[in-house]
């Protein structure tokens, strides 16, 4: 697991912002109902919302509508991400918000019981830095969900024009990786399906949506940290 150049970064976090800017245009994206599809992803880690009862939860690459803005039942709720002051339609704070970058968490050791890192690995300048600081500030026996795109391991040498995300993995290698740094408690992967019309699928600013639906796969980790 390579780490990038922090300029190649800067062009995927720029490809980013836009992206969160216009989501709400997007076909797979107008409709959703952001309590219900919060809700339907939990039980894909084996969860139910009662886990997070009472538990100090920490979403690094939060976003502006992640996870952590579902969890009320949470005790403490700390919102991580580096556009964190740049994106517009943000939630309100669940908690405490804090802008940075994952390689370097501005956070004490062992502070929460889980942390949340959800389709945002694969967005970082270098992911083994990232998971070396979420096992710091996780506490021993505390719980990493991370959920990421993966990808057949033929399509590899194509992904280079996807200039959102600056790494690719298949699900095993994407497994072996964070296997070096955690112990995996369950894993599982699933087609990941964009939910389109036909008619949407057909216009030429659907075609990516259609050719990912093909190669795209969405796999779930719970890991434990030793
Ligand atoms: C696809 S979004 C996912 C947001 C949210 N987790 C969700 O699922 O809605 C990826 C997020 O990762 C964040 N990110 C990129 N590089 C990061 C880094 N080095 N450390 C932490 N987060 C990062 C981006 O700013 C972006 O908000």
């Amino acid at each position: 697991m390579r780490s990038v150049s922090p300029s190649r970064w800067r062009e995927a976090q720029a490809h980013e912002l836009d992206f969160w800017r216009n989501w709400r245009d997007l076909a797979p994206y107008r409709d959703v109902d952001l309590d219900a599809y919060w809700r339907g992803e939990i039980p894909k880690f084996g969860l139910t919302p009662e886990f997070f009862a009472g538990r100090t939860v920490l979403d690094v690459g939060c976003g502006p509508v992640g996870l952590i803005h579902f969890l009320p039942q949470a005790s403490r709720r700390i919102r991580f991400d580096p556009l964190l002051h740049e994106y517009q339609n943000k939630l309100p704070s669940p908690g405490f918000s804090v802008a940075g970058a994952g390689e370097q968490l501005p956070l004490v050791s062992n502070l929460s019981d889980i942390t949340i890192c959800f389709n945002a690995l694969d967005h970082m300048r270098d992911p083994a830095a990232a998971l070396s600081e979420i096992a710091r500030v996780l506490r021993p026996g505390g719980t990493l969900l991370l959920m990421i795109h993966t990808f057949p391991a033929w399509t590899m040498p194509l992904l280079a024009i996807d200039r959102l995300h600056p790494h690719h993995w298949t699900h095993s290698g994407f497994l072996d990786r964070v296997a070096r740094t955690f112990r995996v408690v369950r894993s599982h992967r699933e087609r990941r399906v964009f939910p389109m019309s036909l008619a949407e699928r057909l216009k030429p600013s659907g075609w990516k949506y259609t050719a990912a639906g093909f190669v795209l796969a969405t796999t779930y980790v719970v890991a434990e940290n030793t």
